[in-house]
């Protein structure tokens, strides 16, 4: 199996959108951050954006809600159709029955770890859920240093899938490069959200063909 690698478009040119998803057309997904700057300080779009660059996008969309009240606002992105909807642990009120909500919808239904967010009480919980996403950043911008301090965690949430016989993706979301990107694989991951350093190359297709074979290597 090949490392999937999902470029955000946080680190696009918002106002040349659709040359920009031309551009990741060799991605895997396209990673879609919606911030709606109370769950963390920053904003970006809402349902009628994602709705756009699903339209425009070759690529299927991976949407990552940094927002409140997930409960509330998480099933109309799948209605939307989106590949896969990922909400965040600490904003989730009922996130068992939020996850069957979207599947029902169609999505894969995704739980995001802060940093600071223990994952001991989700590793029994892994069937309910398609992927878990693991932040290496503190949510809220692009371009922040990866925090390799949270790697237990995915080797937890890889130790626990394998023990369970659960084929949940792992995914590391903040701070992926060519450097950080194998100790993210060695420790368990299987999907990578790389912002900044696919957007940032002058070849993104290079850069995340990049990517995809550095992490390949150290897959478990
Ligand atoms: C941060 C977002 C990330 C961000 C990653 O809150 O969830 O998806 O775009 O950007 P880089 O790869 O630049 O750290
Ligand atoms: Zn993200």
């Amino acid at each position: 199996m090949a490392a999937r690698i999902n470029p955000s478009i946080l680190s696009a040119d918002f106002a040349n959108m659709q040359r920009d998803l031309e551009r990741i057309s060799t991605a895997d997904y396209v990673h879609v951050d919606v911030m709606d700057n109370h769950f963390v300080p920053n904003l970006t779009f809402g349902p009628q954006m994602v709705e756009r660059v699903q339209a425009t996008s070759p690529v299927p969309l991976d949407v990552h809600l940094m927002i409140e009240d997930p409960d509330r606002w998480a099933p109309q992105y799948a209605e939307l159709g989106c590949f896969s909807v990922t909400f965040h642990a600490e904003a989730a009120t009922a996130p068992i029955t939020l996850a069957r909500t979207l599947r029902k919808l169609g999505a894969r239904a995704g739980i995001a770890l802060s940093p600071k967010t223990d994952v001991g009480a989700y590793l029994e919980l892994l069937p309910e859920f398609d992927q878990v996403l693991v932040m290496t950043v503190e949510p809220g911008f692009g371009g922040q240093s990866f925090l390799p301090h949270v790697m237990p965690k995915l080797t937890a949430l890889r130790q626990a899938a394998t023990r369970q016989g659960t084929d949940v993706w792992l995914q590391v979301d903040g701070g992926v490069t060519l450097d950080t990107i194998t100790i993210a694989a060695d420790a368990g991951a299987d999907t990578f959200v790389a912002g900044s350093s696919v957007f940032g190359a002058d070849d993104a297709g290079a850069a995340i063909a990049g990517l995809r074979s550095a992490a390949s290597a150290h897959l478990h």
